[in-house]
């Protein structure tokens, strides 16, 4: 079975959807953040801070490309994997690629409690969510699908993903 790829903002629900994806597939559950933060023994946040978002960068793409390379995970990706093409290519070839989507006040909404996103503990988060969302909109129309989850119902969404990797759309 070809992956399932999440992709999208920051607090565009692909944790939560692509944990009860993998539930109710029974396909593995992967995250690149979380293989990042094991590889490089500590947080994202500290990533960052001490190392760097180029470093980041770089460890992410080596995560995407290892991960592409096997079939039957529902990818919980990070939200700037878009930002290198390489890690789209890599990732269509294994998978489907959705990308979730929700608006830059529902953003704030889901994140604003959380200060584990090094790009959103800055003053003006909303300003920060704009600008970013504006610059990386046409990084995310790269993706097969794009899946809206303003409203927020899991189960539609994860039954709706599931019907469109059976090809029922
Ligand atoms: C980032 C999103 C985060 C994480 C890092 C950078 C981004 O992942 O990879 O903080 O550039 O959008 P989530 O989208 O899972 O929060």
């Amino acid at each position: 079975m070809k992956n399932i790829v999440l992709i999208g903002f920051m607090g565009t629900g692909k944790t939560t959807i692509a944990k009860a994806l993998a539930l109710e597939t029974g396909m593995k559950y992967v995250s690149t953040d979380a293989l990042i933060e094991e590889r490089e023994e500590k947080p994202i946040s500290d990533i960052f801070k001490y190392e760097g978002e180029a470093h980041f960068r770089e460890v992410e793409r080596d995560v995407v490309n290892e991960v592409s390379k096997s079939f039957n995970q529902v990818i919980d990706a990070g939200g700037g994997v878009v930002l290198n093409e390489e890690n789209i290519l890599n990732l269509k070839q294994t998978g489907i690629v959705f990308c979730l989507w929700a608006s830059p006040e529902e953003v704030l909404g889901r994140t604003k409690k959380y200060t584990h996103r090094p790009l959103l503990n800055v003053k003006d988060p909303l300003a920060k969510i704009k600008e970013l969302l504006e610059y990386r909109r046409p990084f995310y129309e790269k993706a097969d699908h794009k899946i809206d989850t303003e409203d927020g119902n899991i189960d539609e969404i994860v039954k709706k993903i599931k019907r469109m990797m059976d090809g029922r759309g």
